[in-house]
């Protein structure tokens, strides 16, 4: 039961139960002192997952935006190339998947029946599999190779959050594993990674502690028919689940692009009455990263110009984006492929705040379920 006095829904404490389970989740598997990850749950030889040429990543809905988020760590930390597919299509396309490659499916409740379809269809082809999973001993972990739990504890609103930020901290642990393995993540940049990792849980806390700024926003904005969130690179998938958080509590239509696509075709939506959700976080330390910025503060302005009104989560300490967007919400800074983890904790509280200033039941939305059980 939601602890009611505190908390009126379940789906607003299990937002703010973010630190206490990105904690559980990845504590007990680093050292700092070592940079040493331990995931002995995955139960692959290191000899053979130093081997694995592709993986490929297979989920639903917002586990599939968290396996989003997991391309960009794999491939930039493991330099291995990384699929993304949508389970309810995996085997449509003829997944030309065999052995020497890996495949991990990505399932809160571990009983979606496409992605444990599709898990079914990977292992008859020869492809070893991992399943990351909030429910212990549920279908997919008992049919996978291996597995990475999530720790989130029950999650019991229909919307997804604390498994989402804990499914990336998985991925991000397991992309750091396989990066040492293949010897691509020296100790230092492990130490370095891990102790990020860990600042996490102080950062989300701060997130957390301004809920009342986003509450307020949400207060500007709830009536408003029509959504787009918008994120480049690793963020993109932050846009997708911002979006997709808001449509199915609030009943609100948003749409999630990469920046750069809204010039071929979106563009033409966009004026006063369509509200942008922008992501231009930074990371200065890493010039890949200042580079995306800047294109994202050129778009800003360019979209603004057209006379949309732009909501920015930007880092903290940005003096720029202030100036260019009607609203910002400041994110503490992360290493880029951390920054996820966070960006998704405003927005999700945006769709609790807005859904709830609806009147809706945020707990249960219309025509959802929990699990999909049936394809
Ligand atoms: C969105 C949401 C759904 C689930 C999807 C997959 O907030 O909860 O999109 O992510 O139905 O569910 P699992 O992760 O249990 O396979």
């Amino acid at each position: 039961m939601a602890d009611v006095r505190k908390f009126p829904h379940h789906l607003i404490r299990e937002i703010f139960e973010q630190p206490e389970a990105l904690r559980r989740t990845i504590e007990p598997r680093v050292l700092l002192a070592d940079g040493e990850i331990r995931l002995d749950e995955v139960r692959i030889a290191r000899e053979e997952l130093r081997s694995v040429r592709r993986i490929n990543i297979v989920a639903s809905g917002t586990s599939r935006h968290a396996g989003m988020t997991g391309q960009y760590m794999m491939q930039e930390l493991a330099a291995v190339p990384v699929d993304v597919d949508y389970a309810s299509e995996f085997e449509y396309r003829n997944p030309m998947i065999g052995r020497g490659e890996l495949s991990i499916f990505i399932t809160q409740s571990g009983e979606t029946a496409d992605t444990t379809a599709a898990q079914r269809e990977a292992r008859e082809k020869g492809s070893r599999t991992i399943a990351i999973t909030n429910v212990e001993g549920s279908t997919i972990a008992r049919e996978a190779d291996g597995f990475i739990y999530t720790h989130a504890g029950p999650e019991i609103s229909i919307a997804s959050t604390k498994a989402f930020t804990a499914q990336m901290a998985c991925l991000f642990l397991f992309a750091l594993y396989l990066g040492e393995i293949k010897q691509k993540v020296s100790r230092a940049l492990a130490q370095s990674y891990i102790g990020e990792l860990l600042a996490l849980l102080e950062k989300t806390e701060t997130i957390l502690a301004a809920a009342d700024r986003v509450e307020k926003l949400a207060e500007l904005y709830y009536r408003v028919d029509d959504f787009m969130f918008l994120g480049r690179a690793i963020h993109y998938p932050v846009a997708m689940d911002g979006a997709l958080k808001l449509k199915e509590v609030s009943y609100i239509h948003a749409e999630g692009y990469p920046t750069g696509e809204a010039k071929h075709g979106p563009n033409a939506l966009i004026d006063f009455r369509l509200p942008l959700v922008m992501i231009a976080t930074c990371d200065r330390s890493d010039p890949g990263s200042v580079l995306r910025y800047e294109k994202n503060v050129s778009n800003m302005e360019g979209f603004k110009k057209q006379g949309a009104t732009v909501i920015a989560l930007a880092s903290e300490g940005d003096a720029a984006i202030p100036q260019i967007a009607d609203h910002t919400i400041f994110i503490p800074s992360a290493p880029e492929l951390l920054s996820p983890i966070l960006e998704i904790v405003p927005l999700q509280l945006f769709a609790y705040y807005v859904a709830a200033k609806r009147g809706l039941d945020v707990d249960r939305p219309r025509n959802l379920v929990k699990a999909v059980t049936l394809e």
